[in-house]
């Protein structure tokens, strides 16, 4: 099937929406403008026959993290039906979910707009290169929403997968742009500790000497390493450096040193950034993306104790908090980050893509109990992202970064 084709389904679907929505559109769009923006030069253009023009903004001064999310009638770039890629537990509207609300909402950034994803020009911009989305399931989220918004411009290819389906790898060849996930849970090398009959007891152990090494083996290969990790230090682990035990997160033993979540993080992330400072076979210019935690919002109960996220719109700015967990993870990741910057002498980059604050007000945005998951009825989902959905915004907050850092 041609891409052609897609563009067509999708223009046609988008037409009908936009009618549906025209009166409304304009109220809206009229007295935001008028009100709000007496002289904002970046009206969208709403016309299919106005040729797209790059919107040429100098975002220096704008600190894309810093907004709220403001009605969309425009909704998502693609749908269930154009792209063909969404794995079948992110596929919300398939798996039962009511109402497409949450897809007419877009992220404003107070002192800049964000413009709106193109596949295009996002392809032109990384041809010749290799992405690799380097961490747990939600790196392949991230990865899985790339993937349907460029396969509105051309269809990838599906070159590889392993047998776990953990480590994957698509071809855009009209760009000769590789996409790839190299699964990880923790950055650096971790094992579980077994009982005598190999079943796992939860407990990690983790050696902030040695990298994981299927990311680890795929770094020289990679232009773009966007590199996440997290939600797997939530449990009971140790924390070693070779033979040297440092310390324990969530064991709480007397006998054991305390180690916060926080400061497990930067342990982890300042080994696996150390690391890729020092790659030696490493590309010159290899950028490395660091995306920001992302939050989960169980509410009523946790994973495992019927916590859900039934919420059907976005928080206000005023309605999140700001001295969460999430936001000092999120903190935590960009010191060390900071910290590598300050340290490398190389023509290494490295960039944040600063999703924690603009995540937490989207509760509105996760499978909840919508994820297709029959043996696990009952539980829900409130931490990986529908496709398509919120995390559609996080390409094109990378598209901004790969601008700003002028790719060679
Ligand atoms: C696609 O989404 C629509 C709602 O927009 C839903 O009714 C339909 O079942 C979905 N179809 C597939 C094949 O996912
Ligand atoms: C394995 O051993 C542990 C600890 O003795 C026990 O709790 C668990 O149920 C066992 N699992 C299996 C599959 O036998
Ligand atoms: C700490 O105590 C636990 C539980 O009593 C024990 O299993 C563990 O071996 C002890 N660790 C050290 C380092 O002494
Ligand atoms: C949590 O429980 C309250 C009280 O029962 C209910 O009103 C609310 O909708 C629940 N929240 C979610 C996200 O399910």
């Amino acid at each position: 099937m041609s891409s052609s084709i897609f563009r067509e389904n999708f223009k046609k679907m988008t037409t009908i929406r936009r009618l549906a929505l025209y009166p409304l559109f304009c109220v809206t769009i009229l007295s935001t403008t008028l009100l709000f923006f007496p002289r904002n030069p970046y009206n969208p253009i709403n016309d299919h026959n106005v040729p797209y023009v790059e919107p040429q903004i100098d975002f220096k001064d704008c600190d894309l993290s810093k907004g709220h999310w403001v009605p969309d009638p425009q909704g998502s770039l693609y749908t269930n039906s154009t792209c063909l890629t969404i794995p079948h537990s992110k596929n919300c509207l398939n798996n039962g979910r009511p109402n497409s609300d949450f897809l007419l909402w877009r992220w404003k950034p107070e002192n800049c707009d964000l413009p709106r994803f193109n596949p295009k020009s996002f392809l032109d911009l990384v041809r010749g290169k290799k992405m690799n989305f380097v961490g747990d399931s939600l790196a392949r989220n991230h990865m899985e929403s790339l993937l349907c918004l460029l396969s509105m411009e051309e269809t990838p290819k599906d070159i590889y997968k392993d047998a776990e389906d953990r480590n994957r790898i698509w071809y855009f060849p009209e760009h000769d742009f590789t996409l790839s996930t190299s699964w990880t849970k923790f950055l650096v090398a971790g094992s579980e500790r077994t009982y005598a009959n190999k079943t796992g007891t939860g407990i990690f152990y983790l050696d902030i000497d040695k990298i994981d090494e299927q990311w680890a083996k795929d770094l020289p290969n990679t232009d773009i390493a966007v590199v996440s990790a997290g939600h797997w230090l939530f449990r009971p682990i140790y924390i070693n450096r070779g033979d040297e035990t440092l310390g324990c997160i969530f064991c709480y033993l007397r006998n054991t040193t305390q180690i916060s979540l926080k400061e497990g993080l930067k342990l982890v992330f300042s080994a696996a950034f150390k690391h890729i400072n020092a790659c030696r076979n490493c590309k010159d210019n290899l950028v490395t993306v660091l995306r920001t935690f992302s939050p989960s919002h169980f509410e009523n109960g946790t994973w495992n104790t019927g916590g859900a996220c039934g919420r059907e719109h976005p928080f206000r700015v005023n309605e999140i908090n700001l001295h969460s967990n999430d936001m000092e993870i999120r903190t935590s990741q960009i010191q060390e980050l900071e910290e590598i910057k300050r340290d490398s002498l190389n023509k290494k980059k490295f960039a944040v893509l600063d999703v924690t604050k603009v995540m937490l007000m989207r509760p509105d945005g996760h499978p909840n109990s919508d994820w297709g998951n029959k043996w696990m009825s009952g539980f829900n989902d409130c931490t990986h992202w529908c496709l398509p959905g919120p995390i559609d915004t996080w390409s094109e907050f990378l598209m901004v970064l790969l601008k700003q850092l002028r790719l060679p």
